[in-house]
């Protein structure tokens, strides 16, 4: 926790009460009002976590008026153009970027965990063949709690390790299982002489009857998308894994909530939203169309890959991918890409409305992933998933900095309750 060297006076019906300011390494100053109910009788409220610092952390940083991401102070932008995804999660997990031989053991490390135990392959086969596999993701990052005993006791430093490698290690084989499930293709074990990124490619689009060589350039797009999802702070997911882990649930549990949380299309769930979308709009002539829904209060629709409750400006990250698009379709021949085209033009078309502009709604994350992933060959339902294995990194280093912390305890929010008041309880006759 941070150097308490400022406070503040809250006065209730006459009273006074000190609540110490704590000034962070970066962003605004944080109030603790951990005494507060015990001192003065009141809670705080604030649904949706809008002004509440759940904890203290060292792993990511967010300026969303800059528009500015560090992970461990390092800018997203550098990571993405200069490092790897697996020396990323090595930052985030560890706090410092790694020296060779660092690197090198920690790579061999994960590469040697990517195999799931021979018996996982039934979970996936007890699936029905169209189930999406962010539901399939669920239960089998679940079940992993049932498969790989010797690294859930969150009290022993070394199984908590082992269960971070296999976590990140496995993530891909999962989700590419998932997917190989859903089109009735054989599943596809992993390979270790391939690197991260071009071994989860090689699950997803290889087929034991012909050869498949993987593109290094398509690799590298591939370990980008990975290394701009790796952690984003305090989000709903990454929350909901914390508020998991806190009651003492095993790793697997905590990461598979993680995964149920992200599902959502307010959350990582939006990057299959807005291919979706697009695809919906389908000609940059219909844009207005939808640009005047997304601005009715009337109308439930939103400009999905747009607007962020942290970002009120660029999200880099997707300053990252629009670059990136732009480079894996040239890579790809697809020219003229409609898709793309109405993504440009409907991003142009919400910057210039001054709808968009006042309510400092920007392209997130999602905006660009899904036209690259399309590209690259992958449905949409799998987009989510791709976040999901990205994400897990992340999950996994917030999880391990909690589970670090002495003063750690268990995640228990209260409420305003507006309900009835006691009430003797009545006969069903006499109702
Ligand atoms: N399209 C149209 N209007 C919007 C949008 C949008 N995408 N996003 C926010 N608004 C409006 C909203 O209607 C509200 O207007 P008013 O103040 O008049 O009621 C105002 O902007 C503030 O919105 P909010 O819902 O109170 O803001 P929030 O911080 O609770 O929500 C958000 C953030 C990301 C859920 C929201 O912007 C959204 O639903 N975006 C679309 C989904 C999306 O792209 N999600 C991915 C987020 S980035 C990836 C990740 O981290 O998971």
């Amino acid at each position: 926790m941070a150097e308490e060297n400022k406070s503040a006076t809250l006065t209730i019906d006459g009273q006074s009460y000190e609540l110490p300011l704590h000034s962070p390494t970066a962003g605004p100053d944080v109030l603790d009002i951990r005494k507060l109910y015990a001192q003065a009788g009141v809670f705080t409220y604030d649904p949706g976590f809008t002004s509440t610092a759940s904890c203290d952390s060292t792993i990511t940083f967010i300026d969303g008026v800059k528009g500015e991401l560090l992970h461990r102070g390092y800018p997203i932008d550098q990571l993405a153009g200069k490092s790897h995804y697996l020396e990323v999660c090595y930052l985030l997990l560890y706090g410092a970027l790694p020296t060779a031989a660092e690197l090198e053991t920690f790579e061999s490390t994960i590469t040697r965990h990517t195999m799931i135990h021979e018996q996982m392959y039934n979970f996936f086969r007890g699936f029905r063949r169209d189930a999406h596999p962010m539901a399939i993701m669920v239960g089998v990052v679940g079940a992993m709690a049932a498969f790989y005993h010797d690294s859930t006791d969150i009290s022993d430093p070394v199984q908590r390790e082992i269960a971070s490698h296999r976590l990140i290690a496995k993530m891909p084989t999962i989700a590419a299982n998932a997917y190989k499930y859903s089109i009735g293709q054989p599943f596809v074990y992993p390979r270790n002489d391939l690197d991260y990124a071009g071994n989860f490619l090689n699950m997803c689009f290889s087929v034991p009857a012909e050869e498949y060589q993987v593109d290094p350039i398509l690799s590298r797009a591939m370990d980008r998308i990975f290394t701009l999802h790796a952690d984003h702070e305090q989000n709903a997911s990454t929350s909901t894994v914390r508020l998991a882990s806190s009651s003492g649930a095993n790793p697997f549990a905590c990461i598979a909530a993680g995964i149920a949380c992200l599902w959502g299309p307010a959350h990582g769930g939006a990057n299959q939203a807005c291919l979706e979308m697009l695809k919906e709009i389908g000609s940059v002539d219909r844009i207005p169309e939808f640009i005047a829904r997304a601005k009715d209060k009337d109308d439930p629709f939103r400009l999905m890959g747009f607007g962020h409750r942290v970002y009120k400006n660029f999200d880099p990250r997707a300053t990252v991918m629009k670059q990136s698009a732009d480079e894996v379709l040239d890579l790809l021949g697809v020219e003229n890409n409609p898709i793309l085209a109405v993504a440009k033009e409907l991003e142009q078309a919400a910057l210039n409305d001054p709808y968009f502009a006042e309510k400092k709604l920007f392209p997130n994350v999602d905006f660009y992933s899904g036209v690259i992933l399309e590209a690259m060959g992958f449905p949409t339902s799998m987009f989510t998933p791709i976040f999901a294995l990205s994400r897990t990194v992340g999950w996994i280093s917030q999880w391990k900095e909690q589970l670090s912390d002495p003063a750690h305890k268990i995640g228990r929010p209260r409420q305003l309750y507006l309900g009835e008041t006691e009430r003797d309880y009545v006969d069903i006759e006499n109702r």
